[in-house]
């Protein structure tokens, strides 16, 4: 039964008639998890998130490409017969029920006896932080309450993968902020495959061991939070995970992994090339390249202090506690974000002042304007 992949997807598609056409709501899509990986699956509304999901389900059936769980062949397995869990946005409880029989359902149409079930269910109930909490009717819990139920219900089968399609956009702020935290646990803990599906950037950095960026039913890239964030490979990967500035310069010198570009004011630039991969760069002297600078590697100084940096105009500056969001204009009118770690007694440069940026360029990376 165990296979090193707990799920396989190879060349899935899934075409949708439309408007006398065709739409391909997912296109071509490869992708192999292993054995316990939280996959968190991330992009903009209509990108082919939950088509892909729901034909790992068995609710919607490949166009073509095939779909592996534990190993074996299963795009054509109807739903029921994959042993897989799914938690989605609206908790789906039966509301006649009270939790303990709501997570008890699926047990017993499996057949398993009651004193089996019992154990099962407080297990679980426990899990998710609800022992003693059986008796009570979904009614009678909050949002946060009848989330956990779900997840109950669900890890009570032990399914050999957990789909989960937004399971939090119900919940308030705060409470989003705090399931997160408990999901993640929780999918450590028991060691169980999981393929999350969100359009929210940061819940995918904080609960993914990889995310899986789409875009128009593609795969734009699929790595670690860290390597997606510090090596974008496409300016919407760069765009669409935290926050980025992308400023476009002139390249005067490239070499296998570096690109070295005019900065305003003279001087030059040296960042990596996101997409070199120890090859030669895509970019040639001449080029216009976009460099992705995060606001954190924007240091931020009043201009009649600085030595070097490019000039600038603040044009907001916003205290946040731990640290200072900045706006601030180019010469050329491009906006550029700064986030700046505030100590005590530190100036923070006031509306309209002029400032020189440091750019901190071993932390940014260079891709082709496309
Ligand atoms: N049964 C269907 N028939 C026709 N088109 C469909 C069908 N299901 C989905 N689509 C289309 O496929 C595209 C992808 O939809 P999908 O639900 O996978 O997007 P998503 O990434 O989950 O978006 P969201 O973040 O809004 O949930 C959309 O354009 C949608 O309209
Ligand atoms: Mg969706």
């Amino acid at each position: 039964m165990s296979s090193e992949f707990a799920l396989e997807l190879s060349d899935v598609t899934k075409i949708f008639a439309k408007d006398r056409g065709e739409f391909r709501a997912v296109d071509n899509v490869n992708l192999q998890v292993r054995q316990g990986e939280m996959v968190v699956f991330l992009g903009p509304s209509g990108c082919g998130k939950t088509t892909t999901l729901r034909m790992v389900a068995g609710f919607e059936t490949p166009s073509s490409g095939a779909i592996r769980i534990q190993g074996k062949d299963m795009t054509t397995v109807p739903v029921n017969k994959r042993g897989i869990g799914f938690v989605f946005q609206n908790y789906a409880l039966f509301p006649h029920m009270s939790v303990f029989k709501n997570v008890s359902y699926g047990l017993k149409a499996r057949g398993e006896g009651v004193e089996a079930i019992r154990n099962k269910v407080s297990a679980a109930l426990e899990l998710v932080g609800l022992s003693g909490s059986g008796d009570k009717f979904p009614n009678q819990l909050s949002g946060g309450e009848q989330q956990r139920v779900a997840l109950a219900r669900v890890i009570v089968m032990e399914p050999s993968l957990l789909l989960m399609d937004e399971p939090l956009s119900n919940l308030d702020a705060k409470l989003r902020l705090h399931m997160r935290t408990e999901i993640r646990k929780l999918q450590k803990h028991l060691g169980i495959t999981c393929m999350y599906v969100t359009h929210d950037q940061a819940e995918a950095l904080t609960m993914a061991d990889r995310i899986v960026v789409m875009n128009r039913g593609k795969v734009e890239q699929v790595g670690t939070p860290f390597d997606l964030y510090n090596a974008p490979r496409s300016l919407f990967v760069a765009d669409f995970i935290g926050q980025a500035n992308i400023v476009k310069l002139p390249v005067v010198a490239v070499d296998d992994v570096n690109v070295t570009a005019a900065i305003p004011e003279g001087g030059t630039l040296t960042a990596r090339c996101a997409v070199s991969d120890g090859e030669c760069t895509p970019l040639r002297k001449g080029d216009v390249a976009a460099l992705i600078v995060r606001p954190e590697s924007v240091g931020v100084e009043f201009a009649d202090r600085a030595e070097k940096g490019i000039r600038a105009v603040v044009i907001s500056a916003i205290f946040g506690g731990s640290d200072v969001e900045y706006q601030v204009r180019l010469a050329d009118g491009s906006m550029v974000k700064a986030s700046v770690p505030y100590r005590n007694g530190m100036d923070i440069c006031r509306e309209g002042s002029r400032v020189s940026l440091v750019i901190e360029a071993a932390n940014c990376v260079f891709l082709p304007v496309t």
